[in-house]
């Protein structure tokens, strides 16, 4: 199950995972992005379903994740990606920009947990992702509410690693650098998103780079718990 499958580093898990056989379940709110992947995937033997999904409501997100195991009789790995990143410098007062980033990186992250966690624990098994960020281990100038939060990711998925152990379930952080996707698009303020849109223009990789850390993480034996893969462009410096 995957949150954010409607672009960018989602939609490439979902390709790469269907293209390997796993059956995947799409949210995100963009309905007829993940219905047409659902759609293609299904188009070539894959099993996929889509449900529309705002990460910012806890109800909605537990709906999703009842329905994957109410369909396929179980959640093996929910991958909590859903995130947007709208950076601006502190003084420029983007208050609604940073409500929107704590309520999705964070607390759609933490609707994600608490959806799966529970049937999880009754499984005895599954593997709860997280995406951060490199700016969960940097912060700059411009991304300090973007940066916090992809920190508290690392420091959530950190708790809850050590709390399952007693239930035999993986957690694993994923921190990519620069990777093409619609993320510059959601920076509102024009000189920031012209500075972000040209760093991605020299440097993003593809987004299947993404796609394959993920696999890596779910493709190990059940007694390997990769908790944690951080990579960049071979040319990003920070
Ligand atoms: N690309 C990078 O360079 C990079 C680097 C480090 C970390 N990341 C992280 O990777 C994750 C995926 O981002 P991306 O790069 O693939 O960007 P993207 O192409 O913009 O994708 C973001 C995804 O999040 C979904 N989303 C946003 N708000 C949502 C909400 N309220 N409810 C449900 N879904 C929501 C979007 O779907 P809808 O709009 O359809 O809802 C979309 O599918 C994010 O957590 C991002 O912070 C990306």
């Amino acid at each position: 199950m995957i949150t954010g499958a409607s672009s960018g580093l989602g939609e490439a898990a979902a390709r790469m995972l269907s293209e390997q056989g796993a059956t995947v379940v799409l949210g995100a709110r963009r309905a007829e992005r993940i219905e047409a992947l659902a759609d293609e995937l299904r188009a070539k033997g894959g099993k996929a379903l889509a449900i529309t999904t705002d990460v910012t409501n806890a109800a909605q997100v537990q709906k999703l994740v009842d329905e994957t195991v109410n369909q396929f009789g179980k959640i093996d790995v929910i991958i909590n990606n859903a995130g947007l990143m709208p950076q601006s410098p502190l003084e420029r007062l983007r208050i609604d920009e940073w409500d929107q980033m704590i309520d999705v990186n964070i607390k759609g992250v933490l609707y994600g947990i608490a959806a799966a966690l529970p049937y999880m624990k009754a499984q005895k098994s599954g593997q709860i992702i997280n995406v951060s960020s490199v700016a969960g281990h940097k912060v700059r100038a411009g991304g300090a509410v973007y940066s916090a939060t992809k920190h508290a990711v690392r420091v959530i998925s950190e708790g809850l690693r050590q709390e399952v152990k007693p239930y035999n379930l993986r957690t694993t952080i994923i921190s990519p650098g620069a990777v093409e996707s619609e993320l510059p698009n959601s920076v509102s303020e024009k000189d920031v998103a012209e500075n972000i849109q040209q760093f991605y223009k020299d440097h993003a990789i593809p987004a299947d780079s993404f796609a394959r850390t993920v696999i890596f993480a779910m493709s190990q034996p059940e007694n390997v718990d990769i908790n944690e893969i951080l990579f960049r462009p071979t040319t990003q410096e920070l």
